[in-house]
């Protein structure tokens, strides 16, 4: 074992200006090999787990394709058929499997769940979404947006709805990338000011009325009501979030040429309608399938650093 420093990403800030200007930089090329059906293998040999605690599509269908793709294994591991779900201390876990394989993404619960298992790693840990943040999916957006829009510095993204895992990702994006941040949530569902000083965020503006929150925007977006671990406030939070469902009106206080993006899956009628996620602005499917090209590029720049080709 190389007494090389580990690198984690379990959050957006884990990684500096300079990281995402080249991880995303990598994507690009990965992307470009991708679509050429050129074979690139430098991750030849190397296992990734993947550890679930909640239910997931999107992110272990492009972990599980894109360390197969860059030449490499995924083993898939849920707490409904493992230790972990009988109550093997997340150390222990941590300890074991990080002796076994190369990488580990963790989908969870709570992000100290997540920090307790990267400090008993010896390889690095990637936050596959916990209750706190969800990077790979924000790594992914900004990289759509750059696809459509160029560069996001000095932009500004509009946020419609609660304030959960995505929106502290893009606080904390915003904070790292330079670019606007207007969000509007529902009273009873704003920001943990645990989690966040909204007034250490530069260009951060928050708003009661969703529809002013829009207003000029290059980017709209917005995700559940209800994200997972939270169901049981399921009917409290639709009669709290009927107004925070970006429609055509909200869309029209954006710029003529905003895009809708939202990180799915989505709930058409609570927040989005169906004519705006399925309308023209919307690049959900490209923002979808960019978490593939994203995490290939997260991957082989944690195991292996920067390249230069
Ligand atoms: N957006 C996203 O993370 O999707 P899954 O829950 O399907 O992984
Ligand atoms: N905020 C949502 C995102 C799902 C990908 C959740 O945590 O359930």
């Amino acid at each position: 074992m190389s007494a090389k420093k580990i690198r984690h990403y379990l959050q957006f800030n884990d990684f500096s200006r300079d990281d995402y200007e080249y991880v995303l930089e990598r994507a690009r090329i990965l992307k470009r090999k991708f679509k050429s059906y050129e074979t690139y293998h430098p991750l030849h040999d190397r296992t990734l787990a993947m550890i679930f605690e909640k239910n997931s599509t999107r992110t272990r269908l492009s972990f599980e394709a894109g360390i197969f793709q860059l030449g490499g294994h995924a083993v898939f591991m849920s707490t409904r058929d493992t230790q972990l779900g009988r109550g093997e201390p997340i150390e222990d876990a941590a300890q074991v499997i990080s002796r076994m394989v190369d990488i580990i993404m963790i989908r969870t619960f709570g992000q100290d769940i997540i920090r307790r298992f990267a400090e008993n790693s010896r390889v690095p840990v990637i936050n596959g979404l916990t209750n706190e943040y969800h990077p790979c999916q924000v790594l992914a957006d900004v990289f759509t947006f750059y696809e459509h829009r160029g560069p996001i510095e000095g932009k500004t993204v509009a946020w419609v709805g609660d304030a959960n895992n995505m929106l502290y990702t893009w606080i904390e994006a915003a904070q790292i990338l330079n670019f606007k941040l207007r969000i509007s949530t529902p009273a009873g569902y704003k920001l943990d000011p645990a989690l966040v000083a909204p007034e250490s965020v530069p260009f951060f503006q928050e708003f009661d009325d969703p529809n002013e929150a829009c207003e000029g925007a290059d980017l709209v977006t917005t995700d559940v009501w209800t994200s997972m671990g939270f169901e049981a406030e399921n009917e409290a939070r639709k009669a709290a979030f009927a107004d925070w469902c970006v429609d055509a009106d909200m869309m029209g206080r954006a710029q003529s040429d905003a895009l809708f993006m939202h990180c799915l899956p989505a709930h058409r009628g609570e927040e989005v309608s169906a004519e705006v996620i399925d309308g023209p602005q919307s690049v959900v499917w490209d923002e979808a399938e960019n978490r593939l090209h994203v995490q290939k590029a997260l991957m082989e720049f944690l195991l292996l650093g920067k390249l230069n080709h």
